[in-house]
């Protein structure tokens, strides 16, 4: 039998924790052991009004249980530092930051206003780069930190009608793997999901026979997993619904590499020649296809491509540094 996974002590500020998916990640926290924050605007799903009782029934519902539960009631937007401010003042550190606020302003582009999109990325992304700064001093200083964004299938793919919230949080993505990239040293693991769940931002777009299936306690051990002290894992993207987990990766083709000598090279008619080469994803014997994790992969692709000599790859490009 596996060990139960413990959280005693741990302290956990979710963003966003007043409903949905956030109140279910802080139910199952401090039923395990976990000192939670429990953070909400209490505002409508575009974003406007704020209302505390949100946050509060929360911790109530912790509190009744017998867990441990503060509220606060700052915008991830206008206060976020406060937001950390509230688990160093009552709990004296803070270990697990669950980026998880969020709203939707859904339009098509040819309708989106600048208003539209500014507060759907400064809401997502820029609220959890502001959370996530206020935190990251003391997750380094005690050398232990671990964090998920909360990126979307919309984010990966895109979809219809969200163009702003498709650049938050794909951006939320590229933020998380710079994150984890930096925090290693420091055990600070980063990771992203994309949840697909039943919640006020789901109710009315997604069919009842699917939103059946879809209780957000289905994304919680995910999450759990991933931000508990033992994990390993760190710097990857997992999609989860209705208790389907899985992993995404980035994947480039095997490519194709012009001659320089040619004379037709890096002419549009040479990409149009081997556009069914560029985009194969089969291995070939010349390169295979690749699952990038970090720029300094491109060294080999470049020593390749040009046929430089092994030593002219030393530290073209530098990073981690
Ligand atoms: P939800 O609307 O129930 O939860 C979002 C919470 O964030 C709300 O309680 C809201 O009051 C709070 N919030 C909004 N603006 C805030 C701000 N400025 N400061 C602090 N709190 C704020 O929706 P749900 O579904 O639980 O969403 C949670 C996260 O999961 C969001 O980031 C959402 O984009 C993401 N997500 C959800 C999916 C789903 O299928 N439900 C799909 C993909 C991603």
């Amino acid at each position: 039998m596996s060990e139960t996974l413990s959280f005693k002590d741990r302290v956990v500020v979710i963003t966003g924790a007043g409903g949905g998916l956030g109140k279910a990640y802080a139910l199952e926290y401090a039923k395990r052991g976990a000192k939670v924050v429990i953070n909400d605007l209490g505002g409508t799903l575009k974003g406007s009004g704020h209302n505390a009782k949100a946050a509060d029934l929360v911790v109530k519902d912790i509190n009744d249980l017998g867990g441990i539960a503060v509220p606060n009631y700052d915008s991830v937007t206008d206060n976020a530092s406060n937001i950390i401010k509230t688990a160093i003042d009552n709990f004296g550190r803070v270990d697990i930051l669950i980026n998880n606020a969020g709203i939707l302003r859904d339009v098509s582009i040819a309708k989106m206003t600048p208003q539209d999109f500014q507060s759907v990325i400064d809401v997502h992304l820029n609220g959890a780069y502001k959370i996530t700064r206020a935190a990251w001093p003391y997750m380094r200083e005690q050398k232990f930190g671990r964090i998920i964004n909360t990126c979307s299938p919309a984010g990966l793919f895109g979809n219809f009608g969200q163009a702003n919230y498709s650049a938050a949080k794909l951006g939320l993505v590229g933020f998380a793997e710079t994150l984890a990239k930096e925090g290693f040293k420091y055990n600070i693991f980063v990771n992203s999901i994309a949840p697909l769940a039943r919640s006020r931002m789901t109710e009315n777009v997604l069919p009842a026979h699917i939103l059946k299936q879809l209780g957000p306690e289905k994304i919680v051990p995910l999450v759990l997993y991933l931000t508990h002290q033992d994990t390993t894992v760190t710097h990857s993207i997992f999609e989860l619904a209705a208790g389907f987990y899985g992993q995404i990766r980035w994947e480039r083709s095997s490519g194709q590499i012009f001659n320089p000598e040619d004379p037709n090279f890096f002419t549009p008619e040479a990409i149009l020649n081997k556009w069914s080469e560029i985009t194969d994803f089969k291995d070939k014997s010349f390169n295979k296809t690749q699952h990038p994790l970090q720029l300094s992969d491109y060294n080999d692709l470049i020593t390749k491509a040009r046929n430089l000599p092994k030593e002219n790859n030393q530290g073209s490009i530098k990073i981690n540094s």
